[in-house]
């Protein structure tokens, strides 16, 4: 049962702040669902329109590239155009300003949108890599388009020609090492867990409040639907982030002091 309008009681976005206002270091890992207020779907809503007799596996996918990079690169025009003309929204406005609150927040987020920095997240890990950013398939790095292939619709490395693609990480592939690391870093040193807006169902991204339930710390959960790390969490917040997370950071305002 979808419940995305109700928030939870002003009790339990207390006891998640009390929670927040004592740690030292709070790691945030965000999914899709933080960027649903913001006009952009999640994986699992059924594909749109145009696109919904693929599936991101057909698309999302090294081999789908390989098999129709054209197809694959028509996609992602369509979702970089929905992305541009898509905007933060209060649950990532709020997430930003909440940084300012703590001691520390480590943020891994699971998106490709680049919403959070828009918003002002200062540090973002981007775990599944970037949408709007084009990567060699040749060098292996961030690359720019040749001049005479940007409006192509399979754009080449300005410096070497060789074929770009998006640089996020496809199903099967590997998460970037750095954003890997850190991430792991920061769940193993983290002393709150604050998962938003995701279903926990892909790893290793799942594995991090994993890692941190097994050192015994808070795990507080924001999603307006159950997911399979809800039975585990110390607090489920229970709404959709772009309500729950200004009300978390309104609390922790008031609460300074406490
Ligand atoms: P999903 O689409 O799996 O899950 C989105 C979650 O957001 C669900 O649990 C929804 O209940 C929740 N949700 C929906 N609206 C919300 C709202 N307004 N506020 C808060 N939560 C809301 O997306 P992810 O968990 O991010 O991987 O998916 C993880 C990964 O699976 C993606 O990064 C992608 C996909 O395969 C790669 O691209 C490698």
């Amino acid at each position: 049962m979808k419940n995305d309008s109700a928030i939870p009681s002003p009790e339990l976005i207390e006891q998640a702040a009390a929670h927040l206002r004592r740690a030292r270091h709070v790691c945030v890992l965000s999914g899709a669902g933080i960027s649903a207020e913001s006009g952009i779907p999640t994986f699992r809503d059924a594909q749109e329109g145009l696109w919904a007799q693929y599936s991101p596996l057909d698309l999302a996918t090294p081999e789908g590239f390989e098999r129709d990079p054209e197809l694959v690169w028509r996609w992602y025009e369509w979702r970089r155009e929905m992305i541009r003309a898509a905007h933060p929204n209060p649950g990532h406005v709020a997430l930003a300003q909440l940084a300012q609150q703590v001691p520390r927040l480590t943020l891994v987020t699971q998106n490709v949108d680049g919403l959070h920095q828009r918003a002002g997240s200062p540090h973002v890990l981007e775990y599944h890599g970037n949408i709007l950013r084009d990567r060699c398939t040749v060098e292996q790095v961030v690359a720019e388009r040749s001049e005479d292939s940007r409006r192509s619709a399979l754009p080449r490395c300005a410096a070497c020609g060789g074929l770009l693609r998006p640089d996020v990480v496809w199903f099967g592939e590997t998460i970037p090492r750095r954003a890997l690391v850190e991430a792991d870093e920061a769940a193993a040193d983290c002393d709150a867990f604050l998962s938003i807006g995701t279903s926990s169902l892909v790893y290793p991204a799942a594995g991090l409040a994993e890692a941190a339930l097994r050192r015994g710390v808070p795990v507080i959960e924001v999603n307006p639907n159950p997911t399979d790390l809800s039975p585990h969490a110390d607090i489920v917040l229970q709404g959709p982030a772009g309500r729950v997370v200004p009300a978390l950071r309104q609390v922790l305002t008031e609460g300074v002091g406490r």
